[in-house]
């Protein structure tokens, strides 16, 4: 689904309430897969695929702004996609998320 909402096509992934701190969740839309993470100050997206690899970070566990990927344990700031652990090295890509009215959505390009 996608949504006009003040001049800028938003395309829609989730309910906040589909996601908690415990279970991020992976969300395919456009081709993109995104992983999106509930963290005490807000919501996250990042790209699902580890840069190291096959992983899918929302398969990961969550700590604080950290996810570990569940593939080789590699880690990343889900605020800025940079790896935090090895044998991650190559960021992430990642969004700034769009609260509206209880759902989450991301910015196209
Ligand atoms: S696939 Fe993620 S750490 Fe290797």
């Amino acid at each position: 689904m996608t949504e006009e909402t003040s001049a800028k096509m938003l395309t829609r992934l989730c309910r906040t309430d589909e996601v908690t701190p415990d279970t991020p969740l992976r969300v395919e839309t456009g081709g993109e897969a995104y992983a999106v993470f509930q963290a005490n100050d807000g919501y996250f997206f990042t790209a699902d695929l580890c840069s190291h690899g096959p992983g899918s970070l929302a398969e990961g566990s969550l700590d604080g702004h950290e996810i570990e990927c569940p593939f080789h344990q590699g880690c990343f700031d889900i605020r800025s996609g940079a790896p935090t652990a090895p044998p991650c090295f190559v960021p992430v890509r990642v969004w700034t998320p769009q609260v509206v009215s209880g759902e989450l959505f991301i910015e196209c390009e």
